[in-house]
């Protein structure tokens, strides 16, 4: 699909595709029992008002999306379920009502906005998970490998990214968010070499693993998947979080069909039937993980003004 068939009626949300956003927050909460429709959307109009060099972007799960906007919902849209690998590796189920995606270079400025939301939503809504991210030199993950290198550029994202015209919730996207917690300690006891082999590039060089050299079982054997031919991209915008205890990748990423990102789970589970899963998993452990729908400007706007 070209960019002209995204010259979309319906324009996804600015903060979409604003980077690097060096500084980034991340707010999933639960809405409150009790709370009329319009109180919520009128919190959320509140919570959204710009602010300036920051992006505050929003999106649904899928029952919050289907009781804001009952006339109509994207065709894959669904909550998150727990997934069990072959090997017994899970992925938990977090699902929550409304993510805040806030983001801009300056930490200072996005934490003005997170207090904005958190001030505007605190009556209708319980916040579950309430973290900063923040991107890391050369953006490399806190493993030290470089992560968003094979994310597609430009005009692509939108391929990549963004529900096509002619789809309910054209230039919206579905979304994926899981907090996963490092164990860093057992990576760096790796050599580079199996910590190279984990990942599927160099360490230093970022440099794709090739022929032999790339391993099945490697992070980005598992991920780079063509189906009938056609690359299943996604377009990541994941960012380090934590301290010195705690720490690892906020993973979120965005694609025009909640397949796309569906396959890869699995595959790194182990349950594509080649009989392999992600080593990554060896080493990071996923906490959370919600599937959301995050509408076009348009069709927010359209659902907020019932507030
Ligand atoms: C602990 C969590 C994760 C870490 C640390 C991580 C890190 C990385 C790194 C370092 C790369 C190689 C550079 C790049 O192209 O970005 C990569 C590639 C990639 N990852 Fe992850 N990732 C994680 C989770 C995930 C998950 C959950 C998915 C899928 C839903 C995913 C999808 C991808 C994709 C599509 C690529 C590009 C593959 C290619 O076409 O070369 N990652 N990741």
């Amino acid at each position: 699909m070209s960019l002209s068939a995204h010259a979309l009626s319906a324009l996804p949300q600015a903060g979409l595709l604003a980077e690097p956003g060096r500084s980034a927050h991340y707010l999933e909460m639960n809405f409150n029992p009790g709370i009329s429709d319009a109180g919520i959307c009128r919190a959320l109009d509140r919570a959204r008002q710009a602010l300036p060099d920051v992006y505050i972007a929003l999106a649904f799960g899928a029952t919050a999306w289907q009781r804001l906007q009952p006339a109509w919902q994207p065709a894959q849209l669904q909550p998150f379920k727990e997934m069990v690998g072959e090997n017994g590796y899970t992925m938990p189920a977090t699902q929550r009502d409304v993510f805040f995606w806030i983001h801009g270079e300056d930490q200072g400025e996005v934490m003005n906005a997170v207090l904005q939301v958190h001030d505007a939503m605190r009556d209708v809504a319980v916040t579950l998970l309430d973290l900063n991210g923040f991107k890391n030199r050369e953006a490399r993950d806190l493993t030290g490998f470089v992560d968003g290198t094979a994310n597609p550029k430009g005009d692509k994202r939108l391929d990549a990214a963004v529900i096509p015209e002619g789809e309910a919730g054209a230039g919206g996207s579905y979304v994926l968010s899981q907090k996963w917690r490092h164990h860093l300690q057992a990576f760096n006891q790796l050599s580079v070499h199996e910590q190279e082999q984990v990942i599927g590039r160099t360490k230093q060089d970022n440099v794709e693993l090739e022929g032999d050299a790339m391993p099945p079982t490697s992070h980005v054997s598992r991920t780079d998947v063509k189906i009938d031919g056609v690359g299943q991209k996604i377009y990541r915008r994941s960012t380090p979080y934590g301290g010195a205890e705690e720490h690892g990748l906020y993973f979120l990423a965005f694609a025009c069909n909640l397949r796309r990102i569906s396959v890869q789970l699995e595959r790194m589970l182990g349950n594509s039937g080649d009989g392999y899963s992600d080593h990554l998993m060896k080493y990071s452990t996923a906490l959370t993980g919600a599937y959301w729908f995050m509408p076009s400007q348009s069709d927010l706007d359209a659902v907020l003004v019932q507030g």
